[in-house]
């Protein structure tokens, strides 16, 4: 399958059609942003490990029976996905407070949640993605109350999941975001879950395995990224 047209220029991957109307390939780049874009560099290898960390992720998650856009590895930067209709509302599951429930909620980094919280976000750059309720995104129009329903039931058990793979390899899955998309009707999970999107700690140490190494500039972040890669035992010898 070769790229054709760029549909669309992301802050981490550029979307491009391909000769088939149902599927996409996605480029993860080296790019890393945060802060809305304000915070922006050039992360050798990031794009690399990144796509090689979603395939090993979102092969879990179907092994698990959850639905992915995830269709094949092109090369060491590019993916076969599914062309979802993307519905522009973030997931976000919490298992410990970090990040913006920290600030917004005045709780202390690394309270434990329980139940983990589930929270939703709009998906626009311009206005900060900023939280938003169900009520808001059926009224709005962004997805019906099935669906959101369907999103929330998915995101729980990709939390199931993926908690007790991070586990194994001593880390704690603090958070994470997910995306979804409508695909022939059926809601599925798109885009990537590396860490980029999520939090993860040392279960011990409490050392920050992800982005946040970006945002709070701790330095080593690619190189953090491929610890996580090699304690959940994904092969990045040959990119
Ligand atoms: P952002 O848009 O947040 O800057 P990226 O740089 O990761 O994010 O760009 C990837 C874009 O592709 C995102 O807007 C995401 O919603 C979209 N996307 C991811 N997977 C799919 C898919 N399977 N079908 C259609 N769009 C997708
Ligand atoms: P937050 O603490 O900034 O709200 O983020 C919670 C988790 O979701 C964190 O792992 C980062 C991830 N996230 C994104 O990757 N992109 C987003 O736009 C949002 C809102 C959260």
């Amino acid at each position: 399958m070769q790229k054709q047209t760029l549909l669309y220029t992301g802050k981490a991957k550029s979307v491009y059609t391909t000769e088939d109307a149902d599927h996409l390939i996605l480029v993860f780049r080296d790019d890393a942003s945060a802060f809305n874009g304000e915070k922006i560099a050039q992360l050798d290898r990031k794009g690399k490990v990144n796509n090689r960390f979603n395939a090993f992720i979102m092969d879990k998650l179907a092994q698990a029976g959850i639905e992915t856009h995830f269709e094949k590895l092109l090369t060491p930067n590019e993916v076969l996905v599914k062309k979802l209709d993307m519905i522009p509302v973030e997931c976000v599951i919490r298992n410990y407070a970090a990040g913006s429930l920290c600030r917004r909620l005045g709780v202390e980094e690394g309270k434990e949640l329980t139940p983990p919280t589930f929270e939703l976000f709009f998906k626009d750059d311009a206005l900060g993605d900023p939280m938003v309720n169900e009520s808001q995104a059926i009224a709005l129009g962004w997805a019906n109350a099935e669906q959101l329903e369907q999103m929330k039931k998915l995101t729980y058990q990709v939390n199931d999941v993926l908690k007790a793979l991070f586990l194994d390899g001593d880390m704690l899955l603090v958070d994470f975001k997910l995306e979804f998309g409508v695909f022939h009707n059926r809601i599925v999970l798109g885009d990537e879950f590396s860490p980029d999107g999520c939090r993860l700690w040392d279960k011990n140490t409490k050392k920050k395995l992800d982005k946040d190494r970006f945002r709070q500039g701790l330095g080593d972040v690619v190189e953090a990224y491929e610890e996580v890669a090699q304690r959940l035992g994904i092969d990045l010898s040959d990119i």
